[in-house]
């Protein structure tokens, strides 16, 4: 792919071992920052991009985290999967910060030192070398207003300012407003960046890279996701519920959906919306749950992760007019079905991979023997009692144990980061089960 003017080939990797951090703003233009990082990659360069909230309704983020394979910052109080505040890594440890486009709100921002957003907030707390490109209507861009922003930036702060050109604009005027030609900002970058020792060279100090052969592991796999947490009714008003809000089986749903699957989501009286492009089977109880699954179980599925909170207990019979106050209630409650379990009874062949949750207070000790009395593949266990973990939060802190024996414990993860490091096991486990080197639990 070329910007129309240079081609990659016979680039000379004039940033080879360099960490660039790549702000986008909200402008047109910003769909031109995907070729600008394909550019700054093609010279070598290891590159980070953060985002206004603006620019992501011209580019979406994923775009620019699969072909830079970092985590797109467009959030200020964004944690990176290893717990590190990502824009704070970039500026720490990017060689030079490249703003392209830049608006005429993000100039004035910047130059007022106005931390408002993502971008503003890296360049704000870097002490990397700066090269700002902006793009605006020409009016825009002679205004005195911009002007003097432009002015501070370059003479005050030492920023190269890569001013546009001459051109068609959005408004599909001509004019002098036009974002700078992608070769001119990287030549920029390259000077910017200068002859002087790389900043970061450990890949520890940068943003974690994703791995590409994540993006479309589970492509043709059906993955079914419970979520949310049933109810028994006690009466048509009353019932026994949980805490569960559904955060954790919505955050494995989007992940799988993400990673090529189709996913049949059950959602027992979520709290948080189901991805769009699921599947959705509304349950209430334990009794449609189990309904459901048997159901969808019945035209086969390739894994089901079982992150719904299922009431153990129900009431032997309930009441179908509401109860009065009176002297009191005294419930009669009994075990409901263990779901999983009648689940990993019942499948047919070929097996699917069965990952089950264990919701503990504690100590994980009971979890090894759960993995086997519910004959599941994988136990995610947690303890519901730890900061930061359970119900509602949107962090977990998770053992995997698995049928083979082995046990993952995992660092407090954002439960986006859990999700995914559960499908790593169950998309690698799919792939052993259709190689034949795995035929159950
Ligand atoms: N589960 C199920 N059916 C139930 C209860 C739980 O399918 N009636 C599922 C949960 O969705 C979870 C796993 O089994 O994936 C473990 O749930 P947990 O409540 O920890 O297990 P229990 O069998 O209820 O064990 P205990 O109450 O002794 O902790």
């Amino acid at each position: 792919m070329t910007s129309g003017t240079t081609p990659v080939a016979g680039l000379n990797g004039r940033l080879e071992g360099r960490f660039i951090g790549l702000g986008v703003t909200g402008s047109i233009a910003a769909f031109k920052a995907v070729e600008l990082l394909r550019l700054l990659s093609a010279e070598g360069a290891d590159v980070s991009v953060m985002m206004t909230a603006s620019a992501t309704r011209f580019v979406g983020p994923l775009t620019f985290a699969a072909l830079s394979r970092h985590p797109v910052e467009v959030d200020v109080l964004e944690l990176l999967p290893d717990e590190r505040i990502g824009h704070i890594v970039i500026a720490d440890s990017a060689d030079a910060i490249v703003v392209a486009p830049a608006t005429a709100h993000w100039l004035g921002a910047m130059a007022n030192g106005l931390a408002g957003d993502v971008v503003t907030a890296t360049v704000l707390a870097s002490a990397a070398p700066v090269v700002v490109a902006p793009a605006m209507d020409g009016d825009m861009w002679i205004h005195p207003a911009t002007q003097a922003n432009v002015t501070r930036l370059r003479d005050g702060f030492g920023y190269t300012i890569v001013a546009p050109v001459l051109g068609e604009l959005a408004s599909g005027q001509s004019g002098m407003g036009r974002l700078a030609d992608l070769p001119a900002i990287v030549d920029a970058v390259v000077e910017a960046v200068g002859r002087g020792p790389v900043r970061a060279p450990e890949a520890a100090r940068r943003p974690p890279l994703a791995s590409p052969a994540r993006e479309a592991d589970l492509t043709g796999r059906h993955v079914v996701v419970s979520a949310g947490g049933t109810r028994e009714a006690i009466d048509p008003v009353r019932f026994i519920g949980n805490r569960s809000t559904g955060k954790m089986g919505i955050a494995v749903a989007a992940a799988a959906l993400d990673r090529g699957a189709r996913v049949t989501l059950v959602a027992a009286n979520l709290e948080v919306a189901a991805p769009a492009g699921t599947t959705v089977v509304r349950v209430e109880s334990t009794a449609d749950l189990r309904d459901a699954l048997l159901r969808i179980a019945e035209d086969g599925f390739d894994a089901l992760v079982m992150a719904a909170a299922v009431a153990d207990f129900r009431p032997v019979s309930h009441a179908d007019h509401k109860l009065e106050r009176g002297s009191g209630l005294t419930l009669e409650l009994e075990p409901t079905t263990d779901v999983l379990a009648e689940i990993a009874r019942t499948v047919d062949q070929p097996r699917p991979i069965l990952v089950g949750f264990a919701a503990e207070t504690g100590s994980l000790d009971r979890a090894a023997d759960k993995l086997r009395r519910k004959g599941v593949d994988l136990l995610v266990a947690n303890d519901v009692a730890e900061p930061g973990s359970g119900f509602g939060t949107d962090t977990n802190r998770v053992t995997i144990f698995a049928a083979d024996g082995t046990r993952d414990d995992l660092p407090l993860l954002p439960k986006r980061a859990v999700a995914e490091a559960i499908l790593d096991l169950v998309a690698a486990a799919l792939d052993a089960r259709d190689r034949g080197g795995q035929t159950g639990s």
